[in-house]
């Protein structure tokens, strides 16, 4: 388990998270909701170590708290995060994008060809979003979907205890969304992995998670099992409108 205790960050003058507090079971698909500019992002942030918040802190059980250089590196090993952009490399094969997924797992100046076992890996992971047959063409060629699936598949290689997206099924069509949603179903039942995902369709979230974290202005509106986001956690999540 992972735990957020009174967060906050600052970003400028504003303060983007309010003394967040939460908890995110392991082994379980943690979704995060609430309408745009409300911190969600931010909060992927602290949660893959990128961002260090003013106030707070990140616990992981059994550890305690990340802090200092060396817990952040390792606990940055062991997480991986799918962005909404896919930061794809455009004249790189589709192999070759998956393995930059493992690049902080060699020398950063190695002249020479990826290992063959971290190959196979990243061939593997391929296979697991259904890309094999494409490891060799350029990201350029490939389509917005599979772009996406490479971007998981660069997630994955990493075997991460912690997988995070931001908004990864974003611009993704709903077919491809139900088999990633179900890919990711099938490695945290496997591995055990921990997943938080930002999600944009609330639907798709609710179908997807365990728990939901929404989001209104920095701070935490709902912090429960799926099955409880009512249509009142839903007015409070996103007041005003349905969505
Ligand atoms: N680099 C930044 N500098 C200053 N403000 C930022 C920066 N990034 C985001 N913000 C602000 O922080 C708030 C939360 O942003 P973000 O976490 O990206 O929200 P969300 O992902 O929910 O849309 C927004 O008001 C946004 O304008
Ligand atoms: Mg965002």
């Amino acid at each position: 388990m992972i735990a957020l205790e009174a967060v906050s960050v600052r970003r400028g003058e504003r303060e983007v998270l309010r003394g967040v507090s939460a908890e995110i079971p392991a082994g379980a698909i943690t979704a995060v909701v609430g309408r745009s500019g409300v911190g969600k992002s931010t909060l992927v942030g602290v949660l893959n170590g990128l961002i260090r918040p003013a106030a707070g802190r990140l616990l992981v059980a059994g550890q305690g708290a990340v802090e200092g250089a060396s817990a952040l590196r390792a606990y940055r090993r062991c997480t991986a995060t799918v962005f909404q952009e896919h930061a794809l490399i455009d004249r790189l094969p589709a192999i070759d994008n998956v393995l930059l997924g493992l690049a902080d797992r060699r020398h950063p100046l190695s002249p020479l060809p990826w290992p063959v076992a971290m190959r196979r890996q990243a061939a593997a992971a391929l296979g697991a979003v259904g890309l094999l047959h494409r490891a060799t063409a350029r990201a350029d060629h490939l389509s917005g979907g599979e772009r996406q699936r490479v971007g998981v598949a660069r997630a994955l290689v990493r075997r991460p205890r912690l997988l995070l997206g931001d908004e990864p099924f974003a611009s993704v069509d709903p077919v491809l969304v139900q088999q990633l949603a179900a890919l990711l179903r099938e490695q945290v039942a496997h591995s055990g992995m921990t997943v938080v995902l930002v999600m944009h369709q609330i639907d798709t979230a609710l179908a997807l998670a365990d728990k939901v974290i929404g989001l209104v202005d920095g701070r935490i509106a709902f912090d429960g099992p799926a099955q409880a986001f009512d249509a009142q956690a839903q007015r409070r999540v996103f007041p005003l409108a349905a969505q």
